[in-house]
């Protein structure tokens, strides 16, 4: 019998497919990014693809795998890139990583967060920039993050991770989440509060939802006006929670002191406005690039794509009712 097959998005995830190399006719996209085109003839008659954010799988690549397409592992915790629902319709089931990447990405707020209060990338460019002739006492005056108010949008994992750690660092910690979670509150000393309580009192307001129909945009011109003129907007989740070319007036305007984006509406044209913005830090979507987190989500792909085809739920699926439509037949 042949060996099912498996296409794989990202030469990366080559030297993590070792397991599924001995049981599956494994095929590995070689060069950079996939266009459609290409993935659209990669996957014909493919059982599994393993996916990165970067490729958008939709109904025409499930139509274009065909019947056989059993599983989509996507190598991400964010599945904004997959079209569920249709991979629901059709009976395949849709897998993330969830949990292994948490603490890299509440990292990556705090980190966005000192960055900006104690102006870390402006010191790093004013030193590099040779402008730097001796201490003053009021060079890069900063501003502490003791008793500062970080608000959370999204208590998922990252965002309790995250509230723990600012917590930890002195924080007062607000949240806005769909459903409240006493229980955290209580044992964290977190407090809820609606997103418009939330946007007016925080001096850090951090993004840690999904991108979904309703959450696309969720920051925009009214959002970014409640703000405080002192507060900063983190977002490590995916840039189109927030409007950004409302975000970019408000950083010109100083509606708000600053921004730290690990996420942009279309990475790969990043608006050259935020270049020139010296209440920015930039960085290139790597809140979950840490060894540890990476190994991990691999970990969990090929975990994910194993059980799925060997009749086990897989641990992260998604739409667990292709299961339990799956399991009747
Ligand atoms: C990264 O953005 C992820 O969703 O894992
Ligand atoms: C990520 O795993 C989250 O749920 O926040």
């Amino acid at each position: 019998m042949e060996k099912k097959k498996i296409f794989v998005t990202h030469v990366f995830l080559d030297k993590y497919l070792k397991e599924l190399k001995e049981k599956y006719q494994v095929v590995v996209w070689s060069e950079k990014d996939i266009g459609k085109e290409d993935l659209l003839k990669e996957v014909k008659g493919v059982t599994g693809i393993i996916s990165t954010l970067t490729e958008k799988i939709d109904a025409e690549v499930m139509d274009a795998a065909g019947s056989s397409l059993k599983i989509i592992s996507n190598y991400a915790v964010g599945y904004d890139n997959v079209d569920v629902k249709e991979a629901t319709k059709r009976g395949i089931c849709v897998t993330n990583t969830p949990g292994v990447l948490t603490e890299s990405v509440a990292e990556e707020v705090i980190a966005l967060t000192l960055a900006l209060f104690r102006r870390i990338a402006e010191g790093d460019r004013f030193i590099r920039s040779g402008k730097y002739k001796g201490w003053e006492p009021d060079l890069l005056l900063g501003t502490g993050i003791k008793d500062k108010v970080m608000g959370i949008v999204g208590l998922g994992r990252i965002g309790r991770w995250t509230a723990r750690m600012a917590g930890a660092l002195g924080m007062k910690v607000i949240y806005f989440n769909r459903h409240r979670d006493e229980e955290f509150e209580e044992e964290y000393d977190v407090v809820y509060h609606t997103l418009d309580q939330l946007l007016e009192q925080a001096d850090v307001v951090s993004l840690s939802v999904p991108l979904t129909e309703e959450t696309r945009h969720l920051i925009g011109e009214r959002e970014l006006k409640l703000m405080k003129k002192t507060a900063l907007l983190v977002n490590t989740a995916r840039g189109a929670v927030v409007d950004e070319k409302m975000l970019i007036k408000a950083l010109k305007e100083r509606w708000i002191a600053g921004a730290g984006l690990d996420v942009f509406e279309d990475e790969s044209r990043i608006p050259a406005e935020f270049f020139e913005l010296s209440n920015t830090v930039l960085t290139p979507h790597t809140a979950s690039a840490t060894v540890e987190a990476r190994l991990a989500m691999a970990r969990i792909v090929v975990d994910n794509v194993n059980d799925a085809l060997e009749g086990r739920q897989p641990a992260s699926l998604i739409n667990t009712d292709v299961w339990k439509e799956n399991a009747k037949k």
